[in-house]
């Protein structure tokens, strides 16, 4: 049984409260995409962890956790998380993590050629993606140009690795100095290397090939999580490029970055908030620049876990919701926040698109000359911490009801408060 869990919106949809309850009977759980640019908290026993490459179900030292070949991992980032939560009591051993030897490595050179690329992009008259400025991007291009540095390669010699290395780093070089930043000479390309054979030393007992662990776990019908990060809409080719990240964070993409074929998945899981927000630049066609969207921002406390940064607010936006449920296959929905949102008095959702003269139910690649057609409900009712459906104010119910007969699947999981058990699974 392969379950995946996709976000629908522009992340930080609460994809960790699914993760949750999907993995607590799971074998194996993967994180396939994206880097650390993704942050999800993850409470258990009343303790909180921030996690941002491990796989939720680290905490479950009796769940295999992978990170999968599609994932671009910064090896400093990647260890300082590993060892936060050990001295927090969290077992992290081989028996409980895997690392595929596929998955890309992201260097110092990324990183600055993130900042670099954002800086250009003013500089030229564009307008700047409002990164994470973690070089996920730049990997992510390394990765498509063929030169990208695997994690296989932190397990080799000095010599070879430098090389690679000096290359990566005489291909951005060229940019760096058209941003006025330091360029990487070969003795500090040298550095990095042995740096990161240091890394992989560290590493090396996790990193292996997930082919036969995942070929193995099929033939015995082992329950499997394919773990989202970032969401559908910032999809590199499903989202509004520039403003989306460098990966594939869709139902397909994390086959892709899983390495397993698409039929082997049998439910897809699409996760939502009862609102909409978006970090970082880009059309957000239903975004309350007002005192509604700063209500939501307050009362959802919409703040980035990975970068702090106030998260943009506004409306449900349902063609996004619908959009998403035909990238991503989705099978069913979840629904965080519905106690949030209950508390505004009057509650929009978009329900199409005036666009260019005519109206639309999906999304086109010019988001931003979208406006959208609300259909409003009454709001003001109560859900918070309700665990059973029947329980729901009646208001709740419809606003539901409507999510269901507009997107055609049914909501299986809706949160009703910031604790995990403050759930209610249909
Ligand atoms: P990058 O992934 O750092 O290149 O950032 C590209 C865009 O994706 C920016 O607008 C980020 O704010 C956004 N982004 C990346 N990861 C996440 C996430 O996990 N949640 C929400 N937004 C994200």
């Amino acid at each position: 049984m392969v379950t995946a869990i996709v976000g629908t919106q522009w992340g930080d949809e609460g994809k960790g409260r699914v993760s949750y309850f999907e993995t607590r009977n799971a074998n194996v759980v993967v994180r396939c995409t994206g880097g650390n640019n993704a942050g999800h908290t993850v409470v258990s026993n009343g303790q909180k962890y921030a996690l941002h490459l491990l796989p939720s179900s680290i905490i479950n030292p009796s769940v295999m956790s992978v990170i999968g070949t599609g994932v671009v991992i910064n090896p400093e980032s990647l260890i300082s998380e590993i060892r936060l939560l050990s001295e927090r009591g969290v077992e992290i051993t081989p028996k409980n993590l895997l690392i595929s030897n596929r998955a890309h490595v992201i260097l110092p050179i990324h990183v600055s050629k993130d900042k670099a690329e954002e800086v250009l992009k003013v500089k030229f008259g564009l307008s700047k993606v409002g990164t994470t400025g973690r070089g996920i991007g730049p990997a992510y291009e390394d990765v498509a140009s063929r030169y990208g540095i695997h994690m296989y390669d932190l397990l080799g010699d000095f010599e070879t690795l430098s090389k690679k290395i000096k290359f990566v780093a005489y291909m951005n070089n060229f940019i760096l100095g058209l941003a006025n930043m330091n360029h990487y000479p070969d003795k500090e390309c040298e550095q990095i290397a042995r740096e990161y054979l240091e890394y992989g030393e560290y590493l090396k007992a996790f990193i292996s090939d997930t082919k036969p662990f995942f070929y193995d776990h099929l033939d015995k019908e082992s329950s499997i999580v394919l773990e989202g990060a970032q969401a559908a809409f910032l999809d590199v080719e499903q989202g509004r490029p520039p403003f989306s990240t460098a990966s594939h964070p869709t139902a397909s993409g994390s086959c892709t970055g899983a390495g397993l074929g698409p039929l082997f998945v049998n439910e897809v899981i699409g996760v939502m908030k009862a609102y909409t927000s978006r970090v970082g630049e880009g059309p957000f066609p239903t975004e309350q620049k007002n005192e509604i969207g700063n209500k939501i921002m307050k009362l959802g406390h919409e703040y980035g876990t990975t970068t702090g940064r106030p998260r943009r607010c506004g409306w449900l936006d349902l063609v996004m919701i619908k959009d998403a449920v035909k990238i991503n296959s989705c099978t069913c929905l979840a629904l965080n926040h519905l106690d949030t949102i209950g508390k505004l008095s009057e509650i929009k959702v978009c329900i199409g698109y005036k666009y260019h003269g005519k109206v639309i139910n999906y999304v086109p690649v010019d988001h931003e000359n979208c406006e959208p057609i609300y259909k409003t409900f009454c709001g003001n009712w109560s859900a918070d911490g309700i665990t059973k459906f029947d329980h729901l104010p009646e208001k709740a119910k419809r606003y539901i009801d409507f999510i269901e007969e507009y997107t055609g699947v049914t909501v299986v999981y809706i949160g009703t408060g910031p604790d995990n058990e403050k759930t209610i699974v249909r």
